[in-house]
């Protein structure tokens, strides 16, 4: 088969989001393509059905601050549109559309749908004189193994009239990236690739092959590649679980979970995960995927679930301990007022999708304690407009709280001096650190 040329192919990035948009960037970055006569000939097209986001970014403002500055112009050379009609006569689709749960905590797979439906609408299969190259879908999202075979490519063969290998090929390549990581980019993480047959899997592993330097690993089948990542996420969330159930277990014993943690691992294989709240569009929700297809395939996980209902519940647990000690204390729950300092979902990055610091402010007030919050990052209209919570960017000037809860280490925190955090707090203040992050000298309570 005749596959286009990978400098001078014609690029579609289906959702811009924190995936997408980095993915479009380096594909741009026009360095590394240029050919002899240094002409940049790679086209790439970002694609988003949210024409807010599309025009904020023809703009030049990007809000999830995964682009550094120093890239924002590069920008400018992709082009940025919510019209289907710029899809026709892409080489490549590359599919960065959200995968998230419904409340049932179902994989909700509409968006990769609808985006399969869009593209099987607008493909042509190649031509016999090939002059027209065979389009080629590659997957990003993160889905169960078997989404991609099972879902999108009956889609988009039934909307293009055209068929799997021999008009079209598919692939599934998942992105690794983790929000608000500056020392893990995109082109610094080993990239799987898979393809629909051995042509397009080869082809595929060369094609990111262009952009990521840390190189590739290319896997025998869709599905491999798929089960890869949702085990690198449900590995992640099962490690922190049985942390939060060791510090859960610590604090019971009355003894400092960090401590502990941090004297087994003097140990080489002792791995260094932490207590925490399990938040975000991944961590607490790809395990759920995973869990789907075992249960429609007759197997029922136990473990998997078992961390995921921990690490659920860590918010109210949390709330219990702080209600405990503020009453130790002398405080008067009704009374009381508590700030929460951080709310996006993860240190450093404004994205609060499924945070649990949501959670855990519900939980709070459910006791009839006074919430504040507050966030550096996080788009205080929209967290209002989508959680219904009012958060705020600082706290007034002489406001005092009975606690102070530190939940997202947010780097705007760290220069936060001791006299600082004291002045937050009412006499018999306390505070309490989800982050291991406060200064052990004001005696916070730690997870
Ligand atoms: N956020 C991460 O760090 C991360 C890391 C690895 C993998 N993932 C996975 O990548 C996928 C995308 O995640 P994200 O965080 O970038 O999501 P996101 O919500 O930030 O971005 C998705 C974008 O897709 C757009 N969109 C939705 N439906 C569309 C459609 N039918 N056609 C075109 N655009 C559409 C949305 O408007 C949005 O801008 C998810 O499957 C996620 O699990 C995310």
């Amino acid at each position: 088969m005749n596959f286009p040329d990978i400098k001078n192919c014609k690029i579609a990035v289906i959702g811009l989001g924190y995936v997408g948009l980095p993915l479009a960037i380096e594909f741009i970055r026009e360095e590394r393509f240029s050919n002899s006569l240094n002409q940049n000939r790679r086209i790439v097209i970002g694609f988003d059905i949210d024409s807010k986001r599309i025009e904020e970014l023809k703009n030049g403002f990007e809000s999830t601050n995964e682009i550094k500055k120093s890239d924002l112009y590069l920008l400018n050379k992709i082009k940025l549109t919510s019209s289907v009609n710029e899809l026709r006569e892409v080489n490549v689709f590359i599919v960065t559309v959200p995968t998230p749960i419904d409340k049932f905590k179902n994989p909700d797979t509409s968006a990769l749908r609808n985006a399969s439906k869009m593209i099987g609408e607008v493909i042509k299969g190649a031509d016999k004189s090939n002059k027209i190259f065979p389009p080629i879908i590659i997957f990003e999202s993160t889905v169960y193994p078997g989404a991609t075979e099972e879902i999108c490519i009956p889609i988009i063969e039934k909307h293009s009239n055209l068929s799997l290998n021999k008009d079209f090929f598919c692939g599934y390549s998942p992105e690794r990236i983790n929000p608000g990581d500056k020392l893990h980019g995109l082109r610094e993480i080993v990239k799987v690739t898979s393809g629909s047959d051995r042509e397009s899997t080869d082809w595929i592993d060369k094609f990111y092959g262009s952009i990521i330097d840390k190189g590739t690993h290319k896997v025998k089948s869709i599905k491999i590649a798929e089960a890869a990542k949702i085990i690198e996420n449900t590995q992640r969330d099962l490690n922190i679980a049985l942390i939060n159930e060791l510090s859960i277990i610590c604090s019971l014993l009355n003894i400092d979970t960090l401590e502990v943690l941090e004297a087994a691992s003097t140990k080489w294989n002792f791995l260094p995960f932490k207590p925490g709240l399990v938040g975000g569009h991944c961590i607490g929700v790809d395990p759920y995927y995973l869990t789907h297809k075992a249960q429609a395939l007759g197997y029922h996980p136990e473990v998997i679930l078992a961390g995921r209902k921990i690490n659920d519940n860590m918010p109210k647990w949390i709330a219990q301990r702080v209600v405990l000690e503020l009453v130790k204390k002398g405080h008067k729950i009704l009374t009381s007022n508590i700030l929460i300092m951080g709310y996006s979902f993860k240190e450093n990055c404004p994205d609060f999708r499924n945070t649990k610091v949501n959670d855990l402010a519900i939980e709070l007030r459910e006791y009839g304690i006074t919430v504040l919050v507050q966030d550096p990052l996080c788009n205080i209209e929209k967290v209002m407009q989508e959680n219904n919570i009012k958060i705020v960017r600082d706290v007034q000037e002489n406001q005092k709280f009975d606690c102070v809860i530190m939940a997202v280490a947010h780097k705007e925190y760290t220069n936060y001096k001791d006299e600082k955090w004291s002045s937050l707090l009412t006499a018999r203040g306390l505070i309490f650190d989800l982050k291991g992050f406060v200064p052990r000298i004001l005696n916070p309570i730690r997870l």
